[in-house]
């Protein structure tokens, strides 16, 4: 039967997850079913900043390479997730002081030396990971704002551009598919972006959801409108959609859930400029849900955690075969 790979490659579009990469080397029904369903994968964790510098001037690139090298040998689109976040720091960087010229070179250099490292092996980049406030849409604080100030994301996206001017570069955010002060903080920060005319080619909206309460679908077309009039391109990087909240059985959460998932799939082909497609992993084996927000119950991706189908699964086929 036509997997979901086989069905994007007929829509030209990219199908992905994130990978953790310690079920990749483990557990060999995980390996093989991300190569048989996706043609894009995306590391969970392992080319952050604590994992390619723990120490400084120390790169330790093994893990990250091991990732890329399991993506060219399975025909398969890696992206380069993320240059520049609050959080993943190692404690030299999270917990050491430093002038705004130290801070600048830190960056510079890191920047140059992931991107050059894997130039012509990755073509696109999560360059800025969440640097927009939540509730105000002001930029949120960091160890980059408060040492280098505001200007620290156009120089993120000028040093990327200069160590590998083939690649797309993205600011990716959650929290974009509403109308809020976050959706209005992000598009205004694009906006001066472009208008500054730094390198920056697209918009990832992650796409972190919840059976119970998620937009309506107006709103998510609409937002991702207004990203693809600013020139935008737009990848959905890291969708789930979490169970734990919800108010009904399980049979009737795992159909809304497939809902959006479908619904979130269709909205992706009908704007042009939208041509990834990335789940934030793929079966409930393995889900940041329940290591990090410790909600152990909870059933968001699209396989179960014995490597079946969903209910989101056939949602998605559905949706990919529909014209
Ligand atoms: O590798 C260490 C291990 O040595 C240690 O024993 C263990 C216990 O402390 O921690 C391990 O590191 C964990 C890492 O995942 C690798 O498993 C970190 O604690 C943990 O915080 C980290 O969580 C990841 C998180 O980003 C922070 O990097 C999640 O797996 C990952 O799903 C999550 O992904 C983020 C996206 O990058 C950005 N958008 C939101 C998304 C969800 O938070």
């Amino acid at each position: 039967p036509k997997t979901l790979r086989d069905l994007a490659d007929a829509r030209h579009i990219h199908i992905g997850a994130a990978v953790n990469l310690d079920a990749l080397q483990h557990d060999h029904d995980y390996s093989r079913v991300l190569s048989d369903e996706f043609n894009a994968v995306t590391p969970e964790t392992a080319m952050k900043f604590d994992a390619l510098q723990p120490q400084p001037g120390d790169y330790t690139f093994q893990q990250a390479d091991a990732f890329v090298n399991y993506a060219h040998q399975h025909g398969m689109v890696p992206r380069g997730h993320t240059l520049v976040w609050y959080s993943a720091l190692p404690p030299w960087l999270q917990n050491g002081s430093y002038s705004r010229d130290q801070l600048m070179y830190i960056l510079k250099d890191y920047i140059t030396k992931v991107v050059t490292h894997y130039k012509g092996q990755i073509n696109v980049w999560d360059v800025v990971n969440e640097a927009v406030d939540d509730d105000t849409g002001q930029l949120s604080d960091s160890i980059w704002l408060r040492g280098i100030g505001p200007d620290y994301i156009d120089m993120a996206f000028r040093w990327a551009h200069e160590a590998n001017p083939q690649a797309q570069l993205f600011y990716n955010d959650y929290g974009t598919e509403w109308s809020s002060k976050k959706f209005d903080g992000v598009y205004s920060l694009l906006q001066g972006l472009i208008q500054r005319g730094v390198p920056i080619n697209g918009v990832g909206m992650q796409m972190h959801m919840h059976t119970q309460f998620y937009p309506d679908n107006a709103t998510v077309l609409q937002n991702m409108q207004r990203f693809a009039d600013l020139g935008l391109k737009i990848d959905i990087t890291e969708m789930d959609v979490l169970t734990s909240e919800t108010k009904v059985d399980m049979p009737t959460t795992l159909k809304i859930q497939a809902d959006i998932y479908g619904t979130v799939v269709k909205d992706c082909l009908q704007i042009k400029v939208c041509q990834s497609i990335v789940f934030w992993g793929f079966t409930d084996r393995y889900t940041w849900v329940h290591s990090d927000l410790h909600r152990d119950s909870d059933q968001p991706l699209i396989f179960d955690k014995d490597y079946r189908h969903k209910p989101a699964y056939d949602a998605i086929v559905q949706a990919l075969k529909t014209p």
